[in-house]
């Protein structure tokens, strides 16, 4: 019976790791900010914008709202960050994605200073992440990692399966996983003789946005398997990527859906702002 990876647990530990950096940056006079632009009103994005505010407001984290029209101009937006870039008592900026389609993601994206990029978007950060540079690491990924290790299970030298190849999780995943020493191979739309590749994992990654697609037939005896899926079933019922009640005998360790990646990557935000706030201050809670 596999192990289940409590990434509510783990968040919440993290969550309170920031609680007590914030704290302790407060006591030194710097109070991370973060600044939380959405355009528009797309429910799902609502959901996920709340769910950071309310981590910011945990963690003692400010958090300064933007909510803006669907109709807001590319020029509009590209000004707010601008204004955001050169407000030293802001640290952090985040554009909900996906942005109305009259605006341009890319050139949203790369307005955004490297400095306060907490969504480790820019490509800067790209760049730092891929050549193992200092850099903020995107927070879906960097979830991941920190759910492995907390949960023990090695990384190094083990046969490491993304299925999967987005700029959010599925590249910055694999790079992640080839900096912490796995074998990484890099899975999607296009591949052959996916079920065997996927048998070969001791650690598997499923992001392929497919409701229930990864069943026994994927899994190695033991392997640890990372959902990043989230899928509203007929009705209220949630599911990943992997059908977890086929799987559950085979595979070592699992991420349930919910409760799995979801609350890591907000963890991991909130990491990235208070790094965020000691790196533009100089300011550091441990000294
Ligand atoms: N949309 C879906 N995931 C994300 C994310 O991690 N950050 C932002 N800004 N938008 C998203």
């Amino acid at each position: 019976m596999a192990f289940l990876i409590d990434g509510k647990k783990i968040s919440a530990q993290i969550k309170d790791e920031v609680k007590e950096t914030a704290a302790k940056l407060k006591q030194k006079g710097v109070e991370p900010a973060l600044a939380v632009i959405q355009v528009g009103a797309d429910p799902a994005s609502s959901v996920y914008v709340r769910n950071k505010k309310k981590a910011c407001e945990y963690t003692g984290i400010r958090s300064v709202s933007y909510e803006l029209p669907e109709e807001t101009t590319e020029a509009e937006l590209l000004d707010l960050i601008a204004r955001l870039n050169a407000d030293t008592s802001v640290h952090g900026i985040l554009v909900q994605l996906p942005v109305p389609d009259q605006i341009n993601e890319k050139k949203v994206i790369e307005a955004i200073s490297p400095e306060k990029d907490v969504d480790g978007f820019h490509p800067m950060s790209v760049g730092a992440l891929v050549t193992g540079e200092d850099g903020f690491m995107p927070c879906t990924p960097a979830g991941i990692i920190q759910l492995l290790k907390r949960s023990n299970i090695d990384i190094d030298g083990r046969r490491c399966v993304v299925v999967g190849r987005s700029n959010i999780v599925g590249k910055p995943m694999a790079i992640l996983l080839l900096r912490e020493n796995g074998t990484v191979t890099i899975c999607h739309s296009h591949t052959k003789d996916l079920k065997e590749i996927c048998k070969e994992a001791d650690i598997l990654v499923a992001a392929i946005g497919k409701p229930k697609f990864f069943n026994h037939e994927y899994i190695k005896e033991g392997a640890a398997i990372i959902d990043v899926g989230i899928h509203r079933l007929g009705g209220k019922k949630l599911c990943g990527d992997v059908d977890r009640d086929d799987v559950m005998d085979i595979a070592g360790a699992i991420t349930p859906v919910p409760g799995g990646v979801g609350p890591m990557t907000v963890a991991m935000l909130m990491v990235n702002c208070v790094e965020a706030a000691q790196k533009q201050t100089g300011v550091k809670a441990a000294e």
